[in-house]
């Protein structure tokens, strides 16, 4: 089955071709960061107006880089959200537009399931059970993950996403968009064990995040500083620090807590080399996707997408993007 993927939940217009049989055929990207790099973040409606001028030629050059046409599609795969409604709005209506007109199924995919999937497009494929750190810029949640397409939430972050403190806190600090890129590149020149940051939440039991309050104490601690470049670094450092021993201190007590040996890490934040680095550590075995399969991409959609029209899953010819959309109501 070949299956076509569409993502434009946020600011990357992506999509690739996923052939059950063969794996992941092509994928292609384009990145809205310069658009939106002069407001310090995403502008919605830029954001829609821009993936409809670029998901249409993506297809185009897709189909031509695997040397495929449209009419040999079986399927296609859009994200439905959550996300950005406007945006969301530009895949839904191609996927499910395109995939009337070819008489095939269209099915809509959670971002999220996307994300903790995206791992499974490595080989070794992370073995199941897991648990699943997503990580990005809208969520921060670990999930239990038995069966795929069954996910059972262990914890959230009850304010701040991991990214959306990344990024909040880049822009406190003048770093500029996209943050976690930013601050990571940063505190490459900062000193270790200038600054103690707090690990927000870890001195009580459970598995959920807060990371508004650590934003806040950056802030203080840069308005205290004489903000000299080096200080920017040596703060930077510390925020970074501290966001990744939290999330390292709630994976393993996820992993305890379920007797589970496999972790996964997916999302936008899985990028960051400390972090991968510290969860290596890990008493466990941990997967994470390629760099580029951490960030938004298609591949993610085309191949949670393939697993749901497999089963014979498909949406009727409905457009209804949820910008608001629980993971676990799957
Ligand atoms: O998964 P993603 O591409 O989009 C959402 O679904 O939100 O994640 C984007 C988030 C942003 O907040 C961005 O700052 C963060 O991931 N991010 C990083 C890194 N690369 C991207 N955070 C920390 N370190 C990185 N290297
Ligand atoms: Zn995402």
């Amino acid at each position: 089955m070949l299956v076509l993927g569409i993502e434009s939940s946020c600011d990357e217009s992506a999509v690739a071709l996923y052939d059950t049989k063969k794996g992941l055929l092509a994928h292609q990207l384009y990145s809205q960061v310069e658009l939106h790099a002069e407001y310090g973040g995403v502008v919605p409606e830029l954001a829609s107006r821009d993936h409809i001028r670029k998901i249409t030629p993506l297809i185009q050059g897709l189909l031509k880089e695997a040397d495929l046409t449209l009419q040999q599609l079986d399927g296609i795969a859009y994200t439905a959200g959550p996300g950005l409604i406007g945006a969301l709005m530009v895949g839904t209506c191609i996927g499910r537009s395109l995939a009337l007109g070819l008489g095939i199924p269209a099915v809509a995919v959670h971002h999220m399931e996307g994300h903790l999937l995206a791992p499974m497009l490595e080989t070794p494929q992370p073995q199941l059970p897991f648990i699943a750190l997503l990580v990005s810029g809208g969520h921060t949640l670990l999930v239990e993950v038995k069966q795929i397409g069954e996910y059972k939430i262990l914890g959230e972050s009850l304010d701040d996403a991991a990214g959306e403190a990344f990024d909040k806190t880049a822009k406190m600090l003048g770093l500029g968009y996209p943050g976690g890129p930013a601050i990571a590149e940063k505190a490459k020149q900062g000193r270790e064990g200038l600054y103690r940051f707090p690990r927000p939440m870890t001195n009580r039991p459970g598995v959920d995040f807060s990371f508004s309050g650590l934003k806040t104490f950056t802030l203080t601690t840069w308005q205290k500083s004489e903000q000299t470049e080096q200080d920017k670094a040596d703060i930077a450092l510390a925020f970074q620090t501290a966001v990744v021993d939290t999330l390292l201190i709630k994976c393993k007590r996820a992993l305890k807590q379920t007797q589970c040996h496999n972790l996964v890490i997916a999302g936008g934040v899985g990028a960051n080399t400390a972090l991968r680095e510290k969860l290596n550590t890990l008493d466990a075995t941990v997967s994470f996707p390629r760099l580029e399969f951490c960030t938004d991409n298609g591949a993610m959609i085309a191949y949670a997408g393939s697993l749901r029209l497999a089963k014979g899953e498909h949406e009727e010819a409905r457009i209804t993007p949820k910008p608001r959309w629980p993971i676990a109501d799957l």
